[in-house]
């Protein structure tokens, strides 16, 4: 069964635009993540970015406390972040490319390019006990490298998929590319995640994707549950994940 992890990074996001800087204030991401739970979430994921812009270090040290399932700790392969998840120890961090000026994560991790740095963090998270995934582009050069790294998942970046959703002929060529990075990735023991700018509407088109194990799912799910509320919001993004019998 393809599994949900909901990305709740943008709870904090609403709080922040009123709250920055005030230790407290609503909604809470905590609060977020076990209604996510209660709904059936597999997952819920979290990235503590380095300039705090929404999730911030007491929000992570709470949602440790509360999650029943899997923590996912989204982060930077930055010295002071390594510290931080290596005392929370979460059950996974997904390593992130970051840079001040993005409204989210854009692109994906050059792994090619960091091949040293980045196995040395995946050496540290496993003898943490904590497993990496790596968030790269559906690229040939990055997944080898990334399975090199001893990192156990990478999850796909759907960025491009969701963008040129409406554009019929780019979109293919994207589902294309995601097809063949699961399955190059597959075969190199590589366990596959996906996520990025995923919505009920985009998703039953990214079902052609084999070997699919969990998608992170942020923006949608927290849109959907302004009208909704989290709960129903959820359990409409399981409902749609149903339809997926890739693996
Ligand atoms: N996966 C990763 C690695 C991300 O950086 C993000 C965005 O924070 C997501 C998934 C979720 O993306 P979205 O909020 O567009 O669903």
């Amino acid at each position: 069964m393809l599994k949900l992890g909901v990305n709740i990074d943008h709870v904090a996001t609403i709080r922040e635009a009123r709250y920055r800087g005030l230790g407290h204030g609503e909604p809470d991401p905590a609060a977020a993540a076990c209604l996510c739970e209660a709904a059936g979430a597999h997952g819920i994921t979290a990235h503590l970015r380095e300039d705090r812009r929404h999730i911030q270090d007491r929000d992570v040290w709470k949602l440790r406390e509360v999650v029943k399932t899997r923590l996912n700790l989204e982060m930077a392969n930055a010295p002071e972040i390594i510290g931080i998840a290596l005392k929370l120890k979460p059950e996974i961090v997904c390593l992130v490319p970051e840079r001040r000026l993005e409204v989210t994560t854009e692109g994906g991790l050059d792994v090619a390019g960091a091949e040293k740095s980045l196995t040395e963090t995946c050496q540290r998270m496993k003898a943490a006990g904590i497993e990496v995934s790596l968030f790269i582009a559906p690229d040939e050069k990055q997944i080898a490298a990334s399975a090199r790294t001893g990192a156990q998942f990478i999850e796909l970046h759907t960025g491009r998929f969701a963008e040129d959703y409406h554009d019929q002929v780019k979109c293919e060529a994207e589902v294309q590319r995601l097809i063949a990075g699961a399955k190059q990735a597959h075969a190199l023991g590589l366990k596959v995640n996906a996520g990025h700018g995923l919505n009920y509407e985009n998703l039953p088109t990214l079902f052609r994707v084999p070997h699919l194990v969990e998608l992170n799912i942020g923006h949608s799910i927290v849109s959907r549950a302004v009208f909704a509320g989290m709960e129903k919001a959820v359990k409409e993004m399981l409902a749609v994940m149903a339809g997926y019998h890739g693996s």
